[in-house]
């Protein structure tokens, strides 16, 4: 298996440039995904590694050879589209096959490295069927039992799960995860659903309009998200954000906001005043007595989820949800506290959205 290399890569469309000065390493046998909103250049960038694109500038590098403007069957890596676009004339093993016949490999081995890459992704009983015969599911695996006969440096994979039932999605999601820890395969995966991204990467991307906001493992880019952009695309629902200020309350920092005055457990004395997003996971905000609690909420709606429920409320202008397990027990109406531990309070810059950081010199924003 291999490890890729991109090195301010970019392309532009025109006027609009899709890709922007993207710097990426993807270590052997790593499963990248490359996470973000609809347009935000995953695609452009996965179909430049595989040489189905031409860069506007910077390099891919593939191991140590320079492949940014080798040919798509020089690169020796092959690709997993949505549509799995199969011969419909063609037998699964003759689909599967496809590559290596291509290669003008002897018959024999073809048959039996057919034989062992259908074993692995389970489609040895239908070898013979044609693909309209297959499920959706079973057609995925066929595109993927065609990318793996070819042995690979990496897999390259676009949106593989996008037209599967939720079902579907959730078992094929496990055995490509499961594929990838046995076969130690680099994988380059993308995709706009972040429950994918979640469970199966061991570090994600985040794109924004062609530039890379954040990049980390699954629980880093949840737990400490770079900038807004990131904590908003993250989470079900997603990070609740309150336009707030920093203030300095004896030694104490303070972020107050209308119908909030929550203390950080920082130091801020002498800090002066500094406008603020912040941030705190629905997850993370529990009911308290409204007396003295640090946001007071009024609850609007209630959503059952089944396991769980979300809380839906008003606090000063804001939305903000809490999501815990069924029955939060309130209702709509209630005039309730919530609070949340200080370690759960994220603070962005109220300007650039960045991540604020605590250092002893003061609070300051991080950098990419
Ligand atoms: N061939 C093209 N000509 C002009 N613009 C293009 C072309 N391909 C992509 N773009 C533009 O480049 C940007 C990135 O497109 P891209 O397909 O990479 O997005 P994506 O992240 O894959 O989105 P999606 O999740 O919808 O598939 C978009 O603004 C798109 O309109
Ligand atoms: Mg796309």
């Amino acid at each position: 298996m291999s490890r890729i290399r991109l090195q301010g890569l970019t392309r532009r469309f025109g006027q609009v440039t899709a890709v922007d000065d993207v710097w990426l390493d993807v270590a052997d046998g790593e499963f990248l995904v490359l996470l973000g909103p609809s347009g935000c250049g995953k695609s452009t960038l996965l179909r430049m590694i595989a040489g189905l694109l031409e860069p506007s500038g910077g390099r891919v590098l593939l191991d140590d050879a320079d492949i940014t403007h080798a040919p798509p069957q020089r690169r020796n890596l092959a690709m997993v589209f949505q549509g799995y676009a199969l011969y419909p004339h063609l037998s699964v093993a003759r689909n599967i096959g496809f590559p290596l016949r291509a290669r003008r490999l002897p018959k024999a081995v073809v048959r039996a490295k057919v034989a062992e890459v259908a074993a692995m992704v389970e489609l040895t009983g239908l070898l013979d069927r044609r693909p309209r015969e297959l499920s959706g599911g079973q057609r995925q695996r066929v595109a993927l039992a065609r990318a793996l006969v070819r042995d690979p440096g990496a897999f390259l994979m676009d949106e593989p799960l996008s037209n599967l039932d939720a079902k579907l999605r959730a078992t094929t999601r496990a055995e490509i995860a499961a594929l990838h820890r046995r076969l130690g395969a680099t994988v380059v995966y993308v995709t706009h659903d972040q429950v994918e991204a979640m469970t199966m990467a061991t570090r994600i991307v985040l794109l924004n309009e062609g530039r890379v906001e954040q990049t980390g493992t699954p629980a880093e880019v949840y737990d400490e998200p770079a900038s807004v952009f990131v904590a908003r695309f993250l989470g079900s629902p997603p990070m609740n954000l309150l336009d707030a200020t920093l203030h300095a309350a004896g030694s104490d920092l303070v972020a107050r906001a209308p119908d909030v005055e929550v203390a950080l457990g920082l130091d801020g004395a002498g800090l002066p005043d500094r406008a603020v997003t912040l941030g705190v996971r629905p997850e993370h905000l529990g009911f308290a007595p409204r007396g003295n609690a640090p946001f007071r909420a009024e609850v609007m709606s209630v959503e059952n989820l089944g396991g769980e429920e979300v809380a839906h409320c008003r606090v000063g202008s804001a939305q903000v949800s809490v999501r815990g397990a069924r029955p939060l027990g309130v209702a709509p109406g209630d005039r309730v506290g919530l609070s949340a531990r200080p370690g759960h309070l994220h603070l962005f810059d109220a300007g650039s959205g960045r991540r604020l950081v605590w250092r002893p010199a003061g609070v300051q924003a991080t950098t990419v």
